[in-house]
């Protein structure tokens, strides 16, 4: 028979107290994540912290948040003096009141770049300075607040190439012999803070395909050679029904084995939507089946440690701004923050989880 001390018996009942009703279930995504020590997190907008709705639900659901926009260059450098700061603190001090953690997205991209950055015609030896110097500042600034940061954000093309960029050969920087703009923002991220965990975030790399196997050989390549990487950001914004989600939970495998950590940072599921932005019942509940596909993935892989949507709920979303409105009902809540079928499901999903992570 196992024998269990007072104290663990209090803490069992702790721990059952906090999981809600009679049934025992959790009641909130946060709660079943905190359970198995796994992160649940959106993207969130500054500007919409001071809802009511917005925020309560932010706080009750995830124990995680990442700026959507708030800590791009764009937002950061309005001119190339300038490091404003204001709303990167506020989702930090959002996040800190509700005890919750925060990525940082993204510290290097060929995309959302301010004009005068963009357009201003640098040489590789001012971009060069211009990179280390806009990682090493907004690091040291978040040190200790910003527990992970996407260092570089889709550096490769769908061939798996890297992208045409101003970082990469328009002009480029300037390297060391036999590196690449990737391998070093990555070294001065390390360098401006040794805490935060490092990661590559990328876009359609997030099952078996051109993509994943040129991340994966890059990965490797750095593990190799002491590149500091801690971890794969998949984006997974999914817009097909039948997205294969099988080969994700393979691509997380092959990833993690090569001791990395894989965090799902950027999921959504979107749909067609009428002009009303109503999508069709059956979808919705096909969007469910992916959610809960997408959550099972992760947690079949022990270095899966965190699961991200981008933005919670249908009222504000990329996707239709995005598609012309075509498109929309990505997220698990509804544009009222009603649960959606995919909620349920992902309750269920992170609720069902037997191991604990890390
Ligand atoms: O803030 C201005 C506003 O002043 C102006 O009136 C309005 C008019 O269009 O634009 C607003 O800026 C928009 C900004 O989002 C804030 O809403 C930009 O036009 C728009 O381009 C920008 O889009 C963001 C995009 O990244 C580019 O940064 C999306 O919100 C954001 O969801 C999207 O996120 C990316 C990830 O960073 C990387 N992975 C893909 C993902 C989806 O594209």
């Amino acid at each position: 028979m196992v024998r269990r001390s007072v104290s663990s018996f209090f803490c069992i009942a702790a721990v059952a107290i906090l999981l809600a009703g009679t049934s025992g279930k959790p009641a909130t995504l946060r709660q079943a994540a905190d359970h198995i020590h796994l992160l649940v997190g959106a993207a969130v907008q500054p500007g919409l912290l001071s809802q009511s709705a917005y925020s309560e639900t932010v706080s009750r659901e995830f124990n995680m948040v990442e700026p959507e926009n708030a800590t791009k260059w764009r937002a950061i450098r309005p001119d190339q003096a300038t490091f404003d700061f204001h709303e990167g603190d506020e989702i930090v001090r959002y996040a800190q009141a509700h005890a919750m953690k925060v990525r940082g997205h993204c510290l290097v991209w060929d995309h959302y770049n301010p004009d005068w950055l963009a357009q201003g015609h640098f040489t590789p030896a001012q971009l060069s300075d211009l990179m280390k110097e806009h990682i090493t500042t907004v690091m040291k600034h978040y040190a200790g607040q910003i527990f992970a940061w996407d260092v570089v954000n889709e550096a490769l093309n769908e061939k798996g190439e890297f992208k045409d960029s101003i970082w990469y050969n328009q002009p480029g920087i300037v390297l060391p012999k036999n590196s690449n703009y990737v391998e070093q923002a990555f070294r001065w991220a390390r360098e401006a803070d040794t805490q935060a965990l490092l990661f590559y975030n990328e876009a359609e790399g997030e099952g078996m395909n051109r993509k994943s196997d040129a991340i994966y050989d890059l990965m490797k390549k750095f593990k190799k050679q002491g590149v500091p990487i801690d971890g794969v950001g998949l984006q997974l914004h999914i817009s097909r029904l039948d997205y294969d989600t099988a080969a994700v939970a393979a691509n997380i495998k092959r990833l993690t084995a090569l001791g990395l950590q894989v965090h799902i940072t950027e999921l959504d599921v979107s749909l067609p939507v009428d002009v009303d932005g109503h999508a069709q019942d059956a979808d919705i509940h096909k969007q469910a089946g992916l959610y809960r596909a997408v959550i099972e993935a992760c947690l079949q892989s022990a270095r899966c440690t965190a699961i991200q949507t981008w933005g919670f709920t249908d009222k504000y979303s990329w996707i239709g701004t995005h598609s012309q409105h075509t498109r929309g009902a990505a997220l698990p809540f509804d544009r009222n923050y009603k649960p959606k079928p995919a909620y349920d499901a992902m309750l269920e999903a992170i609720a069902n989880a037997e191991s604990s992570h890390q």
